[in-house]
């Protein structure tokens, strides 16, 4: 198929505000398509790629790391962060993909791991052989181990300590990852420099923004748990404001596994901005809780804890990405009623979470496929797609560590999956061959060729919702209803949020976790009271509530309703 939209070539269009509505696609360069038959993904593949992730409706594609690394932690182990690992491409073919991401209206926004580098980065060895010298101060070092042991350990599975010691300089050094990655020491000015002049390196070659890596763990000290600390928001107040000087409208995503309170502190204040999206960690596990308890509780909870976040800021929302799902949002009995559904194989296990793809963790269940992905795309915030999991992409428990699902992107029936020509032994990771998930059913050309398959479904759910920008841009009030399997929520579009043309909108989004069909009955809110109710994804006409606001619907096992509320008696809007 011909991916080549149909029409002219146009450059980005001006909306500042652009990631509020946006559909950001996560793909590693690394394991997109190769082009020079060395079994490694490059750019020169991903923008061979551009086309066909244009016509699945992506707004903005977040890489994570592509500079030189020893490739130890997936790239986020940076040995020089002003250039690109060869083996995926040069700066020219980055510029290449830039522009040809804008000439597409596509955004591209790269990951930065601001708190620590690779041991092999010269500023690391030039710190352990030279303590005096002008990168001596770069990273943490002490005479001790014994101090800031009340730390939490974050990859508990491969880590013992915080620290290792370093023989050249036979002193200690911090590491909130793995002990191949020093971390950083902010309380030396010199690295807020390094960090201002890498980022106007890439921002100066039209990247759109950046996500900000492991952000609550830029700076420690002795009384403080080393998260979010004080001058952690104040770096990133610095680094927002230069930001905003020397390149407006580009944006930065916090990447905070915490509490909704404490991540919504990354988003800053109106007058005092921090960044400009946060990534929702609590919501998503209760995802996937909800779709095994058949319990809609946790979820609605919340959801109706909603924090107020300031204008012009929005959440980022998620399903899964190039790390484990994460269980650290959840309590320790959701946490193990998490573990004995989705991961019953230890192998399934890494730190504290589940090392699975989307459709292997939900048994490749198309009615929770859509289900899942219905509320990734109606939830408050942007929307972020990990890649392959638009084709069910399976993955490969028996690989180390997270590479268990970052496997090569799966084309179509060919060798490799049409990934590479390489040959087969000689790819970063084998393509997936799994019975359930064999690279040879599972793949795009497969996928296109069948009008019912998840590709198109979810092709055709992103279009939707980018036809209803409501569900970027509006606030989000919680339905109560009578079935304890129900979530339902209005999504509500202020006259303020509109673009020229647009009108305001309000939208009932129902979903049932129940394993059978049901009935429900939802009590709207006064203001809700439509006349005239839509199911939006084929225009059928559905019951009103009555003058009570009870509407009741019945729903089939794992489904939902996107249904537009108009008619709004006036008396009470
Ligand atoms: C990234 C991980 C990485 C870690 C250390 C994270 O938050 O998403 O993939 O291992 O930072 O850099």
């Amino acid at each position: 198929m011909d991916f080549a939209p149909p029409y002219a070539r146009r450059g980005l269009e001006h909306d500042p505000q652009w990631y509020r509505r946006a559909v950001f696609y996560e793909v590693m360069v690394r394991s997109f398509a190769d082009t020079n038959s060395d079994g490694i993904g490059d750019i020169p593949g991903l923008i061979s790629k551009l086309d066909y992730l244009e016509w699945l409706g992506v707004d903005a594609l977040w890489l994570p790391p592509f500079y030189s690394s020893p490739l130890l932690d997936g790239g986020y182990d940076v040995a020089n962060f002003m250039t690109v690992l060869p083996e995926f491409g040069t700066i020219d073919d980055f510029q290449e993909l830039v522009s040809q991401a804008h000439a597409r209206n596509m955004r591209i926004v790269m990951d930065l791991p601001l708190n620590h580098t690779s041991d092999q980065h010269h500023w690391f060895q030039e710190s352990r052989t030279n303590p005096s010298g002008p990168y001596g101060d770069y990273y943490v070092w002490s005479d001790t181990d014994e101090i800031r042991q009340h730390i939490r350990i974050i990859f508990s599975d491969t880590e013992d300590s915080n620290w290792a010691f370093d023989s050249e300089r036979r002193q200690f050094y911090f590491h909130r990852f793995f002990s191949h990655q020093p971390d950083l020491n902010y309380h030396n000015p010199a690295v807020h420099s390094e960090m201002h002049d890498i980022a106007r390196f890439w921002l100066g070659m039209g990247v759109d923004g950046f996500r900000l890596d492991a952000i609550p763990y830029l700076y420690e000290s002795d009384e403080g748990t080393g998260e979010s600390e004080p001058e952690t928001h104040e770096f990133l107040r610095t680094f927002r404001s230069f930001l905003d000087t020397e390149f407006p409208g580009r944006v930065l995503i916090a990447e905070a596994n915490q509490w909704p309170s404490e991540t919504a502190e990354y988003l800053g204040t109106e007058e005092t901005p921090e960044c400009h999206m946060a990534f929702d960690f609590p919501i998503m596990p209760r995802i996937f809780y909800a779709l095994r308890s058949q319990q809609a509780e946790p979820l609605q909870m919340v959801l109706a804890e909603t924090v107020d976040i300031p204008p012009g800021t929005a959440w980022g929302v998620f399903l899964r990405n190039h790390d484990e799902l994460t269980l650290e949002m959840v309590s320790e009995e959701e946490r193990q009623a998490l573990y004995g559904w989705y991961a019953y194989d230890p192998r399934m296990r890494v730190n504290v979470g589940i090392r699975r793809r989307l459709a292997p963790l939900l048994d490749n269940s198309r009615q929770e496929l859509q289900l899942a992905h219905a509320l990734l795309l109606s939830l408050p915030g942007s929307p972020f797609l990990y890649y392959g999991d638009e084709i069910g992409m399976g993955d490969n428990i028996w690989l180390e560590d997270r590479d268990s699902s970052r496997t090569p992107m799966q084309w179509s029936p060919d060798r490799n999956a049409g990934f590479s020509d390489a040959d087969p032994g000689k790819l970063y990771l084998p393509v997936v061959q799994s019975l359930a998930f064999h690279y040879s059913s599972s793949n795009v050309e497969t996928q296109l060729a069948q009008g019912t398959s998840l590709l198109h479904w979810v092709r055709n759910l992103i279009h939707l919702r980018k036809e209803h920008p409501v569900f970027g841009v509006g606030p989000l009030t919680v339905v109560s209803s009578d079935n304890p399997s129900v979530v339902a929520f209005v999504r509500d579009m202020p006259i303020e949020e509109c673009k020229p043309g647009e009108s305001p909108e309000t939208l009932l989004c129902v979903y049932s976790f129940a394993h059978q069909p049901l009935s429900v009955t939802l009590s709207l809110p006064e203001s809700f009271r439509a006349n005239r109710v839509t199911e939006i994804t084929g225009g059928g006409r559905f019951p009103s509530p009555n003058e009570q606001g009870q509407l009741v619907l019945t729903l089939p096992p794992q489904s939902f309703y996107w249904l537009s509320l108009a008619g709004i008696k006036a008396s009470v809007a």
